[in-house]
């Protein structure tokens, strides 16, 4: 098992990979200022991690070393801030030039179902679209595929385990 704090300070590095370039698209809405961004520092992704574990290991019981793993190092990571506050996340790995894979979206419970989702999808399709990529893949949880529809993916082949979970395979062009 892979504690949050040891994942924290094995990955913290990889802050130096995402920092480059940090977007930040903000919406007031009834909680206040959120904002969309990448993550540019270590207290950034930590927050990150907090959310992920909170979402997947303690309310899904999904295990750590299922929820984290090496591509932490090289995946591009999003937060959603509420003022200083991440509550929500979201990971990209580039599977190829011009195809990447969205995993890991988590927001906190008491902020889902307000747009952020959606909002985190959008906002990284505009970060992809300015690195050239033209498909987005991802692995939907089957009870979330109408989210993800909500965001323009559709669904590809037949529902497979991972996790425990049952998925699905959803694409989008961007
Ligand atoms: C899935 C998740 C990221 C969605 O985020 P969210 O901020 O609640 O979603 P949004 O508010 O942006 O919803 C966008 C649309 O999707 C729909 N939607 C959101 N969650 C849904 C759900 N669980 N089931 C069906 N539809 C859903 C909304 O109704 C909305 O459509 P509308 O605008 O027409 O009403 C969030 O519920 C979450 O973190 N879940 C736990 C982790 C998880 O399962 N992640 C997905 C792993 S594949």
């Amino acid at each position: 098992m892979v504690s949050i704090c040891a994942c924290y300070q094995q990955y913290s590095p990889l802050c130096a990979i995402t920092a480059g370039k940090v977007g930040s698209l903000l919406y007031d809405i009834s909680m206040g200022k959120i904002s969309y961004k990448l993550v540019a520092n270590d207290r950034e992704l930590k927050g990150a991690f907090q959310v992920r574990r909170q979402v997947f290991t303690e309310e899904q019981g999904i295990s750590e070393n299922q929820v984290f793993d090496d591509h932490d190092r090289e995946a591009l990571h999003i937060v959603v801030k509420d003022g200083e506050r991440v509550i929500g996340t979201a990971r990209v790995l580039f599977l190829t030039a011009n195809q990447a894979k969205l995993e890991r979206m988590a927001i906190l419970k008491p902020f889902r179902r307000k747009g952020i989702g959606r909002r985190i999808v959008f906002f990284l399709d505009g970060e992809l679209r300015n690195k050239h990529v033209q498909q987005v893949v991802l692995h939907a949880q089957s009870r979330v595929v109408a989210f993800y529809k909500s965001c323009g993916f559709q669904e590809l082949g037949l529902p497979f385990w991972e996790a425990g979970i049952k998925h699905i395979k959803m694409q989008k062009q961007l």
